[in-house]
């Protein structure tokens, strides 16, 4: 079933362009989102959203991560993301006219499953679920939802099920954008940079070989920071996941501006810094917390795309040089690099990449 694929995690990897494109299919077309692709019921609740809580755990909550940064943008709606297991014993206050989002791979993790059922008991405007399996109590219990479609995901590692969560939220946020009031001309070119998605995805993935001989430098590393700035830090944050999860190497993921307010104390030669910069308008932020890890000798690891500009001192390190796409569906891209570098990281290093030690794929108890 693995077919040419050395690990499930790999051949579900390389599936990254077809489930996105099937997460897509009669959802988007010309002339922008479909209508009636979040069930029959969803116009009124839309157009009544005014606040959303996003509530999830691991990877699935990553994507809710970079949800807030899209809706928040386009929508103009302010977001609350939460882990699941904090959600549901927290006394959560609920404006009126919330909308409650789950998002889950399984559609069975206990915590979302029981932050869902007891935001029943919070006075949401209705329950909106982003899911990967149509059967699954997530979905049952659901006013509203958006199927992913990334195909039955096997390894431990959530890879596809990230990638079609993040199309899946696109799709949320543009509908809500065209809602109330994205100008519409950017709104047609951000549905047909969304379109385009599969395609960047596809050439993200042909950069393996390059990933591969990257990944050599980790094989022998305890820890490793991952930075990003803006919507590329909830992609950081997964990266590391990522990577504490098949390899077993310590990472942690920073918004870049933070490293002055700690974690710079921990950089030295053996610390490698991965870090996320598309070009955008938190570059030259980024670039300069990039000289600062230099300085005090720190290996970087830069993904950047084909304009991104970088200096002297950058370049010393690593560079990786790949097509964003565009600025809305960059974190899904550069999330590609980051899922192949744990990967062969975890390859080097033997351990058991489809089933990591202490791990389960669906953590359906508390
Ligand atoms: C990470 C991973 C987990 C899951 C988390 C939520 O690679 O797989 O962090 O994302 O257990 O699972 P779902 O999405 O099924 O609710």
């Amino acid at each position: 079933e693995r077919g040419e694929y050395r690990h499930y995690m790999q051949k579900e990897i390389f599936e990254q362009p077809r489930a996105v494109a099937d997460t897509l299919e009669g959802r988007i077309g010309q002339h922008g989102v479909l209508p009636n692709i979040f069930g029959i019921d969803a116009d009124p609740v839309l157009d009544r959203t005014k606040q959303i809580h996003i509530v999830a755990c691991g990877t699935s909550y990553h994507a809710g991560m970079v949800a807030k940064y899209w809706i928040e943008e386009l929508a103009r709606l302010p977001v609350v993301v939460e882990v699941a297991s904090e959600y549901r014993y927290r006394d959560v206050v609920v404006p009126e006219d919330t909308l409650f989002v789950a998002v889950s791979q399984s559609g069975e993790t206990a915590d979302t499953l029981a932050a869902m059922r007891e935001s029943r008991r919070r006075g949401y405007l209705a329950t909106f679920a982003i899911c990967n399996v149509p059967e699954s109590s997530v979905v049952r219990e659901s006013d509203l939802r958006l199927m992913t479609r990334a195909g039955p995901e096997i390894g431990v590692a959530s890879t596809k099920a990230f990638t079609t969560q993040l199309a899946a939220f696109a799709l949320l946020a543009l509908d809500l954008g065209r809602r109330r009031g994205l100008d519409h001309t950017r709104y047609l070119k951000l549905c047909k940079e969304l379109q385009s998605l599969p395609r960047f995805i596809e050439s993200a993935l042909r950069i393996e070989p390059q990933i591969e001989e990257l990944a050599e430098h980790f094989i022998l590393k305890h820890n490793a920071l991952f930075l990003g700035r803006g919507v590329q830090y909830p992609v950081a944050l997964e990266g590391s996941l990522k990577l504490k999860e098949i390899s077993y190497i310590h990472a942690e993921a920073y918004p870049a501006g933070e490293l002055k307010h700690g974690p710079l104390a921990l950089v030295d030669e053996d610390m490698p810094i991965v870090a996320v910069a598309p070009n955008g308008p938190l570059l030259d932020k980024l670039k300069s917390n990039l000289q600062e890890v230099r300085a005090r000798g720190g290996e970087l690891f830069v993904f950047a795309d084909e304009h991104a500009e970088m200096d002297d001192t950058i370049e010393q390190g690593v560079m990786v040089r790949l097509e964003s796409g565009g600025e809305f569906i960059s974190p899904a891209v550069f999330t590609i690099p980051l899922q192949l570098l744990s990967y062969h990281v975890a390859v080097m290093r033997g351990t058991d990449v489809d089933q990591p030690r202490n791990l389960a794929k669906s953590v359906t108890v508390e």
